[in-house]
């Protein structure tokens, strides 16, 4: 445990409902680094394009929109929050049934990857202003394309049934195998386990266990 703290970067990837986010913010948690769910970015945008009524195949438009935003990042515990034009979203707001039926389609454009990823890259100098050892970032491409040499790189993976339990468990209105299509399918940064990243199946495993696990990889890996 004690060399855990020269990592800089941990990517975690995967599909809807395989356990990122609670993965990732309980080893945010156990090793004081800073959290980012970059879906939650993703989620912010597709909320302000919506409320101005725009479509995805509306490129022009949205490019002009998005000329109007000025990404900054609030912090709350460890968690770092895409505020945009100094206002942080409800999280009802981005994890809304409209939110969920078109935040891939509007992932799906360059114009909007693009504008995301120096803000992304950028939250590894807001984890050092802040003090934390590091970060956890959590999406789809981070370790494609994010954070591509990241030492601790991890893809989440589970089986259809328990997704979809998990999140009829959350009490979500969401299609995730639609979503996990759209992104794998997409042209730019599609969702897929990076060269070397470890696989992790999460359907028989408790949060403890995946915990446990990534823990141990971080620890040996950290030697090499
Ligand atoms: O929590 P859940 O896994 O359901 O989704 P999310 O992480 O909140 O991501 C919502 C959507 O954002 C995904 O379905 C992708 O379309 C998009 N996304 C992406 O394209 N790239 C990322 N790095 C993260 C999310």
């Amino acid at each position: 445990m004690n060399n855990i703290y020269r990592c800089e970067v941990i990517a975690i990837d995967g599909g809807a409902a395989t356990g990122k986010s609670s993965t990732a913010r309980a080893l945010a948690e156990q090793l004081n680094f800073m959290h980012v769910d970059t879906g939650a970015h993703y989620r912010t945008l597709t909320a302000s394009l919506l409320q101005l009524g725009a479509v995805p195949k509306q490129t022009a438009r949205i490019a002009a929109h998005l000329k109007q935003l000025h990404l900054s990042t609030e912090l709350t515990g460890q968690s770092a929050l895409l505020s945009i034009n100094n206002k942080a979203p409800s999280n009802e707001n981005i994890r809304s049934a409209k939110v969920n039926a078109s935040v891939s389609l509007f992932a799906a454009l360059p114009d909007i990857r693009k504008f995301l990823f120096d803000y992304q890259r950028g939250q590894l100098l807001v984890a050092k202003k802040y003090g934390f050892k590091g970060i956890i970032m959590e999406g789809r491409d981070i370790g494609t394309t994010i954070f591509p040499d990241a030492k601790f790189r991890f893809f989440l993976e589970a089986d259809a049934s328990t997704r979809a339990a998990r999140r009829l468990k959350e009490g979500v209105n969401d299609s995730i195998t639609n979503r996990d299509d759209l992104d794998k399918t997409r042209k730019m940064a599609p969702l897929v386990c990076s060269k070397g990243a470890i696989r992790i199946d999460t359907s028989q495993l408790t949060l403890k266990d995946v915990i446990e696990r990534i823990l141990a990889i971080i620890n040996i890996k950290q030697d090499d």
